[in-house]
């Protein structure tokens, strides 16, 4: 630690180009493929259409923002699967649950670089973007939908309607907690975090994969 004469204001890098990149990409086609779907599944949100200027172009937009998502989504998850892996360490931060949601997450847990809490977000989002993807297509009555029986079709809206309305609450608690949790945001917007925030948040990774990356580059520079 000396050798590398770190101090807990020292930036250390949390996310890459590549995967900032595709969140903010992933962002705006979430929220462009969220208020359209919206919109035509309930009556009162129709308004929303007009964002798109007309319903028939907010119609047509629907499937391609949906997977353009999709895409950006798997890059990002190709990117971070491997830290979202549960391990028996995460048992911590459950059972230190209300500590966590008290704001004392570094006295009961021992973070890698996400919590158990972010991990299970991560599988709900991989089940829900696949059956998003999936059922959409059986949907989609300009290209397929006339491949499908009636039944099936009906099976997929429901399963449509279901996997969003998983991912639009799991995302509300992400957007919760990116705020609760300061400096996570400029982590995803700018690339890097402090190492105070890193001790304090993420421990297990900073100890274990960040220290020993920078060790490995003081080295090399030596
Ligand atoms: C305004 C909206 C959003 C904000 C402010 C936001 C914020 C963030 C922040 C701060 C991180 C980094 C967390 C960390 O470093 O520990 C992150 C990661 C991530 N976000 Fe978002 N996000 C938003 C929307 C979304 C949406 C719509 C999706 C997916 C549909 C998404 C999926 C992800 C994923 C997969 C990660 C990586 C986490 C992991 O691998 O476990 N985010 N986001």
């Amino acid at each position: 630690m000396s050798k590398l004469n770190l101090s807990n204001d020292t930036k250390i890098v949390r996310h890459k180009p590549l995967a900032r990149v595709s969140h903010w990409f992933l962002v705006i086609c979430f929220f462009m493929t969220m208020f359209t779907g919206v919109a035509f599944f309930f009556p009162d949100f129709a308004w929303l259409h007009e964002i798109l200027g007309t319903p028939q172009l907010a119609r047509a937009v629907h499937p391609f923002t949906g997977i353009i998502m999709f895409i950006s989504f798997i890059i990002l998850a190709f990117i971070y699967w491997h830290h979202n892996i549960p391990e028996k360490n995460d048992i911590r931060w459950l059972k230190g649950i209300k500590q966590v949601l008290l704001g004392n997450e570094h006295a009961v847990a021992y973070n890698g670089k996400y919590n158990l809490g972010q991990k299970m977000l991560f599988w709900t989002l991989i089940l829900a973007m696949f059956t998003l993807l999936t059922t959409g297509i059986i949907m989609w009555r300009q290209y397929f939908a006339h491949n499908f029986p009636i039944p099936v079709i009906r099976i997929a809206i429901l399963l449509h309607s279901a996997s969003a309305f998983a991912l639009f609450t799991g995302i509300l608690v992400h957007i919760y907690m990116a705020f609760w949790v300061k400096g996570s945001i400029r982590g995803i917007v700018e690339g890097w975090v402090t190492v105070r925030w890193a001790k304090k948040h993420h421990p297990k990774w900073f100890k274990e994969e960040v220290l020993p990356e920078l060790e490995k580059q003081a080295d090399n520079t030596q």
